[in-house]
């Protein structure tokens, strides 16, 4: 007999290609997600990692000795087994195949304190035994999404010939200017010995992403950041990852139609590479949740001035709209809730909202002709609002350096200035909260909960 090792992700390959045969012989290793007999016969929900649905392994008196069987019977909840078994095919019933032991054992028992039980547990709990909660549905699948999505990213820009750059985590610049960085040294009471410099971690790859564009044309850096937010949302994390595009001869309007392009690309390739994983997201954690993105995918995203926005925003109150923060005026930063009425009850989708006032964005935001406004645009979703954000970056050498002189920047941005005077040229570039899109496809409300090991103010267990 030949003894050939399957994962389930192939016996359903070879179910759609029509070559999945009645009586085939496999050989699986896997967990069990479920364990059920009568004495007579019995049902293991298997899973082997490589399929987010389970399959059913089914023993039977008839077809085993009593020390099979009774193997199979005591079989725990979550433990290791492999099992020898041949295919049965059952396209009457909800599950196309199923495997009829021939042989199992067991290759890692289950301890009685194990804490994750086949039944459902509260968020809350899930973020408590965090090395565990990959095994369970919700996890399990929104883990298969964040893989997929990750993959498409890298997809959609090395089809279009952008270089991918690994810019530092460790470093001596703010790119933000917002003050909200980790500080890393060696020694507590030597903060700048080991660098002879302050430095932190890093709160966006930008700055250092620039360069290359100036060389490359089209690049970006995709990678981990860290903010010291003391921001307790569910929405801020301490560290995230984010997708930073950067091009050049390219300005505000092409950095939009890229931000576009790019957005529904990678949520169309989610669509079609995780059907069964969104379909679950639909039915368990957020209804409409496949409607709501392909509305996305079939809208052409908006273009608004934040002073139209104001002047919109002010109207509504006079007719009545209650804000919390209800005192609208020009030159005030958008809240959540200002956001989102724009975009789901002026526009009804996604929408740019474009030339912000220079002082409530970032330093290197190119400056407009009327002199108060920044080429800047944030993308506003329904249902989040902010989704990214990103700008035509200054080239005017002496207004960059005026604006940071203004910031008190230390001399550590000097070089990031000369590239203004070296061969600069105009170029734009975006911000994308990795973790935010992925709760925003997911429908689940809580970044702690959409990544594998969340960092948040007052917790970093594990
Ligand atoms: O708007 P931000 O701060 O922009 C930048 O960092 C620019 N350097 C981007 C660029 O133009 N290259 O951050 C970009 C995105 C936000 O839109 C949001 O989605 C996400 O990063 N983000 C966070 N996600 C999780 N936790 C936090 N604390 C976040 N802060 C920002
Ligand atoms: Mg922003």
């Amino acid at each position: 007999m030949e003894r050939v090792m399957n994962v389930t992700k192939e016996l359903f390959v070879k179910l759609t290609q029509n070559s999945l045969k009645d009586d085939e012989k496999v050989l699986l290793e896997g967990w069990v997600r479920g364990n059920r007999d009568n004495g007579k016969i019995g049902f293991i929900e298997f899973n082997d990692g490589t399929t987010f649905k389970n399959i059913q392994l089914v023993y039977d008196h008839e077809l085993l000795s009593k020390e099979i069987y009774d193997k199979c019977a005591h079989f725990k909840y979550a433990g290791a087994i492999k099992v020898e078994g041949k295919i049965k095919l059952t396209p009457e019933n909800k599950q196309p195949f199923e495997v009829v032991v021939i042989d199992a054992e067991v290759l890692g028992d289950v301890d009685e304190d194990y804490p994750l039980q086949k039944k459902r547990h509260s968020f809350e709990f899930m973020r408590d035994i965090a090395y565990l909660r990959p095994r369970a549905n919700t996890f399990n699948a929104l883990f298969r999404v964040r893989n997929i999505l990750a993959y498409a990213i890298h997809k959609f820009f090395q089809e279009r010939g952008f270089m991918y750059v690994h810019t530092p985590l460790l470093t001596t610049n703010d790119a933000e200017g917002a003050g909200q960085t980790f500080k890393v040294c060696e020694d507590l009471k030597n903060p700048t010995e080991f660098f002879n410099a302050n430095t932190s971690l890093t709160v966006s790859g930008q700055l250092h992403v620039e360069p290359f564009a100036l060389t490359f044309r089209d690049t970006y850096t995709f990678g981990p950041t860290f903010r010291a937010e003391h921001s307790n949302t569910s929405r801020h994390a301490s560290e995230f990852w984010m997708i930073e595009p950067e091009i050049a001869f390219a300005d505000l309007e092409d950095d939009m139609n890229l931000m576009e392009d790019f957005l529904k690309y990678i949520m169309s390739y989610v669509l079609e590479n995780c059907k069964e994983e969104m379909d679950f997201f639909n039915t368990m954690i957020e209804k409409g949740v496949l409607d709501k993105i392909q509305h996305v995918l079939n809208s052409p995203f908006k273009r608004m001035t934040y002073t139209e926005g104001i002047e919109i925003l002010k109207e509504a109150v006079k007719n009545g709209e209650k804000f919390e923060y209800n005192h609208i005026e020009w030159g005030m930063d958008l809240q959540s809730e200002h956001e989102r009425y724009l975009t789901e009850k002026v526009v009804k989708g996604p929408m740019f909202l474009i030339d912000y006032p220079k002082d409530i964005k970032s330093f290197y935001m190119k400056l407009n002709k009327d002199g108060k406004t920044v080429a800047a645009c944030d993308l506003l979703v329904p249902g989040v609002g902010e989704i990214c954000g990103g700008s035509q970056r200054e080239d005017d050498y002496e207004k960059l350096k005026a604006r940071m002189e203004k910031e008190g920047n230390d001399k550590t941005l000097d070089w990031y200035l000369n590239l203004r005077r070296y061969g600069g040229c105009i170029h734009s570039g975006f911000g994308l909260g990795f973790d935010r899109l992925l709760m925003y496809m997911t429908g689940l409300s809580n970044i702690r909960d959409v990544q594998p090991y969340p960092r948040t103010p007052g917790s970093i267990k594990y």
